[in-house]
This record gives C-alpha cells, structure tokens and sequence, in this order.
C-alpha cells in the first residue's frame, strides 16, 4: 500500500527503500512490498553503462521513471534530479521537479547537497507541495570534487559539514534524507538529531530505514561487490548461465523442442506437397 509523506515520516518500522529503472524492476519491487522505490541516477551506471552519473539527463530520468511507475502503480515513487538541472536555484529545480512529478507519477523528487542554492530550492518546492528528499555524505555526481567515490564525514570538519547539511535539509522541508557512505555512528547521530527518516547506503544500522541498488542487491554484475551493498542473490551469474544453456541447446538443434513447436493436420500439409 502507497504511504503518505506523513506515514513515511511517523514509520516506527525501518522503512525498505530500493532502487528500480524500468517495468520488470519496478513490479518486482512493489509485489516485494518496499515501502519506497528510488529512480536513482545511479541509472547512469547500471543501466545506461556510463561510468558517473554526470550525464544522465532529465529526459533520462522521465523515460524511466515513467516505466517504473506503470509497474510499481501503488508505491511510493522517489525520482532523482540529475546533474545540472537544480542546482543553479529555485527556478530550475522547480521546473525539473515540475516536470518528472507531471510526466511520471513520481511522489517526491530528490537532490544532492545542502549548498544556500539547493536549500533553497527545497524550501521553495515544499512550500509548493512538492515533497523532496535530501541527500549527504557521499554525493555521486559531484564525487570528484570530494576526492573520489570515498566514505565521507570521517574527520572532524567532514562529519560536522554532514551533520549540519542534513539539518539545514530538514529545516528547508525536506521529508527524509538519504545518507550515504558516512561512518556507522556519524549516520547514528544524525539519526537522533532529525525528526524526519535518515535511509542509509553504506551508512550503517541506526538509519530509520536503508536503500539499496537493485543490481547490487541481486547480483546483476558478476564479480563486482562493493562494501556498502550486500547480494541477496546472484542473478547476473543465473542470468548468463541460462543466456549460456540456450545457445548450447540452439546449436546441438535441441531448442525448440516438440513441447514448444506448433503442430499441423497431416492432411493439410500432404495438400503443399
Ligand atoms: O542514484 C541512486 O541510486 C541513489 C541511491 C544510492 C540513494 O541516489
Ligand atoms: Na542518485
């Protein structure tokens, strides 16, 4: 069942938030009974095979967030802004979350940062009714300026700026924050100070609810774990497995077999003879 901003915000339970870009994804997610389904940028990587998240484009994100939210009807749907089409201010970030909220079904729209321009932005959006959620720690698509994909807020002036960033989000009006890759007590603390949900990525057990990647959760690239994301299963390996049986069997001549061929009367066919 969809929940509210304010159920979402009052949850006692950890919230299960996961990642999804398309219409198998997205069913799958929603018949598992998440309680919310991020179009993540992360698209960038798993699905459109760039090596950042720096060029996908808002037109990306509607594409897919459009086809996730005709399989996950009745969840919760948080779709990323990406790079460059918010955090010039309040106008852009209004348009672009105007935009993905009208032409997916989207229920909220998220954003990286805490800069004066992003805070911004998320004041504005919310006093319009438009639900955001924020993100710190690691931010992927501005990670080189932050020295790389790397576990931020680990030193004193780190941790403080993370901290304060996901005050300053909660006091503009943002529902919930995500944290990501930040020490397992930093993410505690924040946890405590904010009365909205923290969901955690690579932010240990004290968030009030986690997200994870879909193709990391499900194993969907062989031989590529990362810290922060555990494999429930490992659908890429089942998935070339098979890919590898049908090839075989195409070329022994053993697929298709009788059980998927069609059949014909004989009389017919005596008739083409
Ligand atoms: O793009 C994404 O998948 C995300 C999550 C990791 C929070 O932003
Ligand atoms: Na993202």
């Amino acid at each position: 069942m969809k929940r509210s901003v304010p159920d979402l915000i009052q949850a006692a339970d950890p919230l299960v938030m996961v990642t999804a870009y398309d219409y198998p994804g997205a069913r799958h997610a929603e018949a598992a009974g998440v309680d919310l389904i991020l179009v993540g940028d992360s698209l960038g990587n798993v699905v459109l095979g760039y090596d950042s998240t720096a060029p996908v484009t808002l037109a990306d994100m509607i594409h897919h967030g459009r086809a996730v939210r005709r399989g996950a009807p009745e969840t919760f749907l948080v779709v990323d802004l990406p790079f460059g089409t918010y955090q010039t201010g309040a106008g852009d970030a209004m348009r672009s979350a105007v935009q993905v909220i009208q032409q997916t079904g989207a229920d909220a729209v998220k954003m990286e940062g805490a800069t004066p321009e992003i805070l911004e932005a998320v004041t504005v959006l919310t006093r319009n009714g438009l639900p955001v959620m924020g993100h710190v720690g690691l931010m992927p698509q501005t990670a080189t300026a932050q020295g790389g994909l790397k576990v931020q807020g680990r030193d004193e002036e780190g941790a403080r700026r993370t901290l304060d960033g996901a005050l300053a989000l909660q006091e503009a009006g943002a529902f919930s924050v995500v944290l990501e890759a930040i020490p397992a007590r930093l993410a505690r603390l924040i946890t405590e100070r904010l009365a909205v949900p923290t969901i955690g990525i690579g932010a240990g057990v004290h968030c009030r609810g986690q997200v994870l990647v879909y193709h990391d959760l499900l194993g969907l690239y062989e031989g590529d774990e990362k810290k922060l994301a555990k494999r429930y299963a490992e659908v890429g390996r089942t998935s070339r497995e098979a890919l590898e049986a049908y090839a075989r069997e195409v070329r022994a001549r053993e697929f298709p077999g009788k059980e998927h061929s069609f059949v014909m009367k004989d009389e017919v066919l005596g008739k083409l003879y």
